[in-house]
């Protein structure tokens, strides 16, 4: 993490921690189930144990990052600064992408389990994932977030900070994929 990174995250309200921090999770991750996924030669039951974990991890906590930014943190920075419609769309796509390719995903690690084989399919779609979702993170953390935290006020962020927690994960949810995937 460079130091201007530092910076950001130990200085901004805690909606927007999180979700900074859920990027840094996921990226952090995604290297390592990638690494294990090249690494083994075949299908094993680690592989499958790992997948496991972030399948779940997918359909639970991943869709609720997508639904806070989507329904809380957009819509509050879109009645904010209306000329980031735009960017805001871009965003938007962007997420339904992932959740295109999460979707995938979860299908070609069914087809593997079935018949005990890891494909090349399944390395390329981790792949493609964790460059597209690195680069979506990487426009929010640098460019939507400060913004955010410039025109949101602290009574907004904390309005819109409850409205989120309602769903985010539990951080045992997470607790429990970190230790799935260690
Ligand atoms: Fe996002």
């Amino acid at each position: 993490m460079s130091e201007t990174d530092n910076d950001f995250i130990t200085n901004q309200h805690h909606l927007l921690d999180y979700l900074y921090n859920f990027h840094t999770e996921m990226s952090t991750q995604l290297d390592s189930l990638i690494m294990i996924a090249v690494k083994n030669r075949g299908w094993s039951e680690l592989l499958e144990e790992k997948l496991h974990g972030f399948i779940n991890f997918l359909n639970e906590d991943f869709k609720k990052y997508l639904k806070i930014e989507d329904d809380v943190l957009y819509m509050a920075m879109m009645k904010q600064i209306s000329t980031l419609d735009h960017f805001l769309l871009l965003l938007k796509q962007e997420h339904a992408e992932l959740l295109d390719l999460s979707q995938s995903l979860i299908e070609e690690y069914v087809s593997c389990k079935q018949f005990g084989e890891k494909s090349a399919r399944l390395v390329c779609l981790l792949k493609q994932f964790c460059y597209s979702f690195s680069e979506h993170a990487w426009k929010e953390n640098h460019a939507l977030y400060p913004l955010a935290k410039q025109v949101l006020s602290l009574d907004e962020l904390d309005q819109h900070y409850q409205m989120a927690v309602k769903t985010k994960p539990q951080d045992s949810c997470l607790q429990n994929y970190n230790d799935t995937i260690a």
